[in-house]
C-alpha cells in the first residue's frame, strides 16, 4: 500500500504507547467454545472495570433447534466476578460458524451492539438468499453501532481504534484496544495460516491485502484470534500471538508471499472446504443482530434452509 494510511498510523501510535505504559493495556479473557472453535473475548480496562465482550456464542444444537445458554453464562459469571461493567458488544463479522449470544448478553449485562458498517451489504446478499420479507430492515439498524475504519468506541480510559479488515466476509473489522488487536477471521494462528474468502462477498485479493495491513501495526502487537482449530503437530488450543510471530511464521502470510501466491493458495484451499455445519441458523440470525426470526402464529421461531441455493 503506497497512499498514505492515516488510520493505520494512529493505530500504530496507540499500540506504541500502550507498549510504553502498561496502565493503557487491557486486560483480557479468552473463553473458547470447542464445539464451534470460537474464541470469544471479555477486555476491560482495569482503571474504570470497563467492558466489551467480542463475538460472543449462543450454544445451539442444529438435530433438535435447539438453544442454550452455557457459553454465554460463562461470560457472565466472569463479568460478575471481577465486578466489570459491559459497555459494549462486538462482532467483528456476521459469523457463520455460530449464533451469537449477544441480544441474550446484552438483556443480562447491558451495553450496547457495534458492527462494521459492511454488515448492510451482508444483510441485503443473505436477505435475498433467505427471501426475508420487508419486515427485514436492511440497514444496520438491529445494531446500536455500525463502525467504520478509523472509528474510536469509548472504553474506560483505553485508546481504541476500529479498521475496516474486508475479505472474509465485507463487514469484518478489526478492533484495537490498547496493544490488543482483536483480527476476527483474518488470520488464525501461525501454524494454521488464514480465513477463507469463499463465502458470499469475499475476495481473497482483499483478504491479503486487510491481513497485511495488519501486519504493517508494530511487531509486539499482540493479536487475539476469533477461531482455533490446533494444527498438524499441535495439541492444545491457542489464540493469541503477534505481529512478529505472524509476518516470521504465518503458513499463508508470512513476509515474502505475494498477493498473487496468496489468491492461488487461498482459493485453491477453498475449493476443498465444505460450508459451516451451522451457516444456515447462524447467517440468518445473526444478519439480525443475534435476534431469532419472529415466531409465527403458533408462537414457534423458524429457522429456513434454502434448498440448492447456495
Ligand atoms: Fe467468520
Amino acid at each position: 500500500m503506497t497512499k498514505t494510511d492515516t488510520v493505520l498510523d494512529e493505530a500504530t501510535e496507540q499500540v506504541r504507547r500502550a507498549r510504553v505504559e502498561k496502565c493503557k493495556r487491557p486486560t483480557i479473557a479468552g473463553f473458547f467454545d470447542e464445539a464451534t472453535n470460537t474464541i470469544s473475548y471479555v477486555v476491560h480496562d482495569p482503571a474504570t472495570r470497563q467492558a466489551a465482550i467480542t463475538d460472543s456464542v449462543l450454544d445451539y444444537e442444529a438435530a433438535s433447534g435447539r438453544t442454550s445458554n452455557s457459553s454465554a453464562d460463562r461470560i457472565i459469571e466472569y463479568v460478575d466476578a471481577h465486578a466489570l461493567s459491559v459497555a459494549w458488544h462486538i462482532e467483528t463479522h456476521a459469523h457463520a460458524d455460530h449464533i451469537s449470544a449477544a441480544p441474550f448478553l446484552q438483556e443480562k449485562l447491558g451495553g450496547k451492539l457495534g458492527i462494521g458498517r459492511g454488515i448492510i451489504k451482508v444483510q441485503d446478499v443473505f436477505g435475498k438468499l433467505f427471501n426475508a420479507g420487508t419486515d427485514f430492515q436492511r440497514d444496520g439498524s438491529q445494531f446500536d453501532r455500525l463502525f467504520d475504519d478509523g472509528d474510536s468506541f469509548a472504553l474506560g480510559e483505553l485508546e481504541t481504534i476500529v479498521l475496516h479488515v474486508p475479505g472474509h466476509t465485507p463487514a469484518d473489522m478489526a478492533f484495537i484496544i490498547g496493544d490488543a488487536a482483536f483480527v476476527g477471521d483474518t488470520m488464525f494462528m501461525p501454524d494454521f495460516g488464514t480465513a477463507r474468502a469463499d463465502f458470499p462477498g469475499g475476495d481473497a485479493g482483499q483478504l491479503f491485502r486487510s491481513i497485511r495491513r495488519l501486519l504493517a501495526l508494530p511487531d509486539e502487537t499482540r493479536l487475539f484470534l476469533c477461531h482455533d482449530y490446533k494444527a498438524p503437530g499441535r495439541d492444545v488450543y491457542a489464540w493469541e500471538t503477534t505481529v512478529r510471530q505472524q509476518r516470521e511464521g504465518n503458513v499463508h502470510v508470512k513476509d515474502g508471499v505475494t498477493e498473487e501466491e496468496f489468491v492461488a493458495m487461498r482459493n485453491a484451499r477453498d475449493a476443498t472446504l465444505s460450508m459451516p455445519a451451522l451457516i444456515m441458523p447462524s447467517v440468518q440470525v445473526n444478519i439480525r443482530g443475534g435476534r431469532l426470526p419472529e415466531p409465527e402464529e403458533n408462537g414457534v421461531a423458524y429457522i429456513k434452509i434454502p434448498v440448492n441455493a447456495l
